[in-house]
């Protein structure tokens, strides 16, 4: 409603009545929210968490004040574990429902690219939590291999190495092969090959390596222009045939088992993403067919955040669920490799954004002294 002044300016009315459903309509709360946040009758934000097999509301003021009377100041950030082990399975639990909807005949390991967030609480979860699903790490530097190996708890995981490798990463991934950890090299360009297999002689070690593809699909979106041909990362078909010939040629094209590509962050339209598995599985059929063994495809990150809430295909929101996701995925797979006879792979995704940048907006100091306090509410706050 609008009204009009004593000097015509004309101004939106003031609400005669509160409430909080109009508070959360006005902060779209029940659209980003993702079911995880909410507003209590007296106008609290609250969270939800996934405690065992109970839901638990936690009023986030009463956190602040919990934390105020610790001594604590603002402002912060409030980092809560339930919801990042929450993110982990409905992801897995997800690709496992595709999977067994879809009749594919492999199954899903996720990996969590160490660059989204490095900080050791949130990798420390991710790597306990995540080992009930096989859930690994994607490694783009040296430090972040270091990271992952010192925090891996189970060899069924993966660990994919990304990035600029010199002698020093190579050696720590072929020392972490011999310990039987599932430590793929991701080749991104031709030159990378002869210092892999000198490295690999040298310690007589036969690596897992993959390849980095130059995906053609342009996405919608922030990387609209970074995406297909323009994208500076991946290799193109020349290179990955030149690949083979150098794997082939040194006897280790068995080697060669994983294939990955990254389309960019916060895909926001589903037929970008189906566009992009086809466009990767005509790739991994084709190595397949020049003889290496494959049995992994990664596709990278892209798993968009509803920002906006809209559910829309603009840059800041999507226009799927994850479950569509998952399914689209699966059966883009099955689509391409089917008819020509081809085991389905290992699917893999690199998703970061929707483990580590949902909860933003809560400003409350996490602390490691706050979270050895034992107070009630310490056990969902601040880790
Ligand atoms: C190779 C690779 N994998 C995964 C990710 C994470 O993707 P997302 O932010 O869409 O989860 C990125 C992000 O830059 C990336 O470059």
């Amino acid at each position: 409603m609008l009204k009009e002044l004593s000097d015509n300016t004309v101004v939106p009315d003031a609400p005669t009545e509160w409430s909080s459903e109009r508070s959360a309509e006005l902060y779209g709360i029940n659209s980003w929210g993702a079911g995880y946040f909410n507003l209590s009758e007296q106008g609290e934000a609250q969270v939800n968490v996934d405690f065992g097999d109970q839901q638990v509301v936690v009023s986030i003021m009463d956190i602040v004040l919990g934390m105020r009377a610790r001594g604590l100041h603002m402002p912060a950030v409030l980092r809560i574990r339930n919801l990042l082990d929450h993110r982990i399975k409905v992801l897995n639990e997800s690709f496992a429902l595709a999977i067994a909807q879809g009749g594919y005949t492999n199954a899903y390991r996720g990996v969590f690219p160490i660059k989204v967030n490095q900080q050791c609480h949130v990798i420390e979860e991710i790597a306990d939590y995540g080992r009930h699903y096989h859930h690994g790490f994607e490694a783009g530097s040296k430090a972040e291999l270091i990271i992952a190996l010192s925090q891996l708890r189970d060899h069924g995981s993966l660990i994919i190495c990304n990035g600029y490798k010199d002698a020093e990463f190579i050696d720590l991934g072929l020392y972490a092969r011999q310990m039987g950890i599932n430590c793929f090299f991701v080749l991104e360009s031709v030159t990378e090959l002869p210092l892999l297999l000198e490295r690999s002689r040298a310690l007589n070690v036969e690596p897992l390596i993959g390849v980095r593809i130059k995906n053609s699909v342009v996405v919608d979106g922030h990387w609209a222009q970074d995406s297909g041909d323009r994208s500076i990362f991946g290799m193109s078909t020349d290179s990955l045939i030149s690949i083979v010939d150098d794997l082939r040629n040194a006897g280790m094209l068995h080697c060669l088992q994983l294939l990955h590509c990254h389309l960019g962050s916060q895909i926001p339209n589903i037929r970008n993403v189906r566009s992009g598995v086809l466009d990767a599985c005509r790739f991994y059929a084709g190595l397949v067919q020049e003889g290496a063994p494959m049995g992994y495809l990664d596709l990278g990150g892209g798993l968009a955040v509803d920002y906006e809430g809209a559910r829309t295909n603009s840059t800041h929101s999507m226009n799927y669920h994850l479950h569509e996701y998952c399914t689209n995925i699966v059966e883009s797979i099955c689509e391409t490799l089917d008819p020509l006879e081809i085991p389905h792979p290992v699917i893999v995704t690199e998703s970061g954004s929707r483990h580590g940048r949902l909860f933003l907006h809560a400003a409350v100091q996490h602390t490691r002294r706050a979270r050895q306090q034992t107070r009630p509410h310490s056990r969902y706050a601040a880790r």
